[in-house]
């Protein structure tokens, strides 16, 4: 760690909830330099949804690095981008009957986030955006204007103008339908509120809580763009790519997005972002909008051979059943500590344990560690434990990793238990002694009183004397 402490920046942050030297991966587990075995429950923040050097993909790039396949290109015409782009609409658009185009960007989520902000500001021609409470859409100028969270949104850093945040499903509680809410904002001339291009969604808001929007919201939302004529961008690089048991995490919801960005697992753990856009927004101009490293042509080849786990339902009952399982583990560990109000958020194989004390979360997740378990926090308050495990984890490492959560937060909870003991023993004990020296005061007082009757008798006596001695 020394190296890394001494000459990498303080914005690392991962390093520090981890801290080992991590030196080979397989599956769901990753293993150190001294040799300790973990088990993967963030699973790369999502883009490990084939679990860690799926051989698949490991076989595959082998052979065309062998065969000096062509690695970069800019945006040139390659094998390996022909047979991702036919494989993606052959194996996902046609038979869910979708037509969209492909726009190549930067190798990361943040470029796709980027570039459909921009595409979508182009053919509206307006500004605004709406994004919603609790958004995460990345770390560049464009993505982080649509991104709550007040750390990210250092005044300094960010361009705050152009975006208009309004709440998601469920913020305030469930009973208030915040879609009337923006229906009410669009419709009233005079509510401040600029006609966006676009609106710009997670369906499940992975960074920003676990935060689960409902099917009903995401079509209100959907009416809405077509009854004001606004883009709907769903942000599918964290949920999307199976996360939710289908590949795309609103399919379940039957809407029908403007623009889709995907990354993160797309790639199989190589550098890959890409936009989605119905033919009839493909307005750039040649070049308008550029970049070195579009479309990883590794990337390319793993995306091309890990689109063969949708070619058949398998993955997805897979999913619904390992679900299931986790659903259960944590309803139990929930209902194990009712005193502690703990909230069960997701869908697929996202979940969220809110246990609203952000530090409490972070011990497990440290206990946790300590195990042989990576597991991350996410909300604004880091009080959600994160559970985003590979979707091709084998139930038996499922089950043992929710074990050492489970334990993780028994230790927690009794440390905690036994700090409070100790605090409460603490504040008897002193008490006792404040009400002893209390006791002694009054003791002590009661002598001076005394003390001052005798004074006072004696002056008494004195007087006496005098008078005495005058006669
Ligand atoms: C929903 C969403 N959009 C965009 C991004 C940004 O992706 P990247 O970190 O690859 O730039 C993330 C990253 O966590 C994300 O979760």
């Amino acid at each position: 760690m020394e190296t890394f402490n001494k000459l990498e920046s303080e914005v690392r942050s991962y390093i520090r909830s981890f801290p080992a030297v991590f030196e080979s991966a397989k599956g769901s587990k990753l293993y150190d330099e001294n040799g300790n075995e973990y088990i993967d429950f963030f699973a790369g923040a999502g883009t490990l949804n084939y679990g860690h050097n799926n051989p698949i993909v490991s076989k595959a790039l082998i052979e065309y690095l062998k065969q000096d396949g062509v690695v970069h290109g800019l945006d040139i015409a390659t094998t390996a981008k022909r047979e991702f782009m036919e494989k993606f609409n052959d194996t996902i658009l046609k038979p869910r009957h979708m037509e969209y185009k492909f726009q190549f960007c930067g190798p990361t989520g943040t470029d796709a986030v980027e570039t459909a902000l921009k595409l979508a500001r182009m053919v509206k021609g307006r500004s605004n955006i709406i994004a919603f409470t609790n958004a995460f859409h990345g770390m560049t100028m464009g993505s982080m204007s649509a991104t709550a969270n007040e750390f990210y949104r250092e005044e300094a850093f960010t361009n705050r103008s152009d975006v208009t945040f309004v709440p998601f499903d469920g913020y305030f509680d469930q009973e208030v339908d915040t879609a009337s809410i923006l229906k009410q904002l669009l419709e009233d001339k005079s509510s401040g509120l600029d006609l966006p291009a676009a609106i710009i969604l997670e369906t499940i808001q992975a960074e920003g809580g676990i935060n689960v929007a409902s099917k009903e919201w995401l079509q209100e939302i959907e009416n809405l763009c077509h009854e004001y004529d606004i883009l709907l961008i769903v942000d599918d690089i964290q949920v999307g790519n199976g996360r939710t048991g289908s590949f795309f995490s609103f399919e379940e919801a039957g809407i029908n997005p403007d623009i889709i960005t995907l990354s993160k697992s797309i790639g199989g753990g190589l550098p890959l972002s890409l936009v989605l856009m119905k033919p009839e927004l493909d307005q750039w101009e040649p070049g308008q909008h550029s970049g070195t490293f579009r479309g990883n042509n590794l990337a390319f080849i793993a995306a091309s051979r890990l689109l063969s786990y949708w070619e058949d339902d398998k993955l997805s009952r897979e999913i619904c059943k390992k679900e299931q399982l986790l659903r259960d583990r944590l309803k139990d560990i929930s209902q194990e500590y009712d005193t502690m109000e703990t909230y069960i958020r997701g869908r697929g194989l996202i979940y969220g344990l809110q246990i609203p004390d952000a530090n409490f979360c972070s011990d497990v997740s440290a206990e946790a560690f300590s195990q042989g378990l990576v597991i991350e926090l996410s909300g604004a308050e880091s009080d959600v434990i994160k559970f985003l495990p590979p979707l091709v984890i084998e139930e038996e490492i499922l089950e043992e990793g929710l074990d050492i959560v489970e334990e993780a937060i028994y230790t927690v909870y009794n440390r905690r238990e036994s700090i409070n003991q100790i605090l409460n023993y603490d504040q008897v004990y002193q008490n006792e002694s404040i009400n002893q020296e209390l006791d002694q005061k009054d003791t002590i007082n009661q002598i001076l009183d005394q003390k001052d009757s005798i004074n006072h008798v004696l002056n008494q006596k004195e007087s006496i004397n005098q008078i005495m001695n005058s006669k």
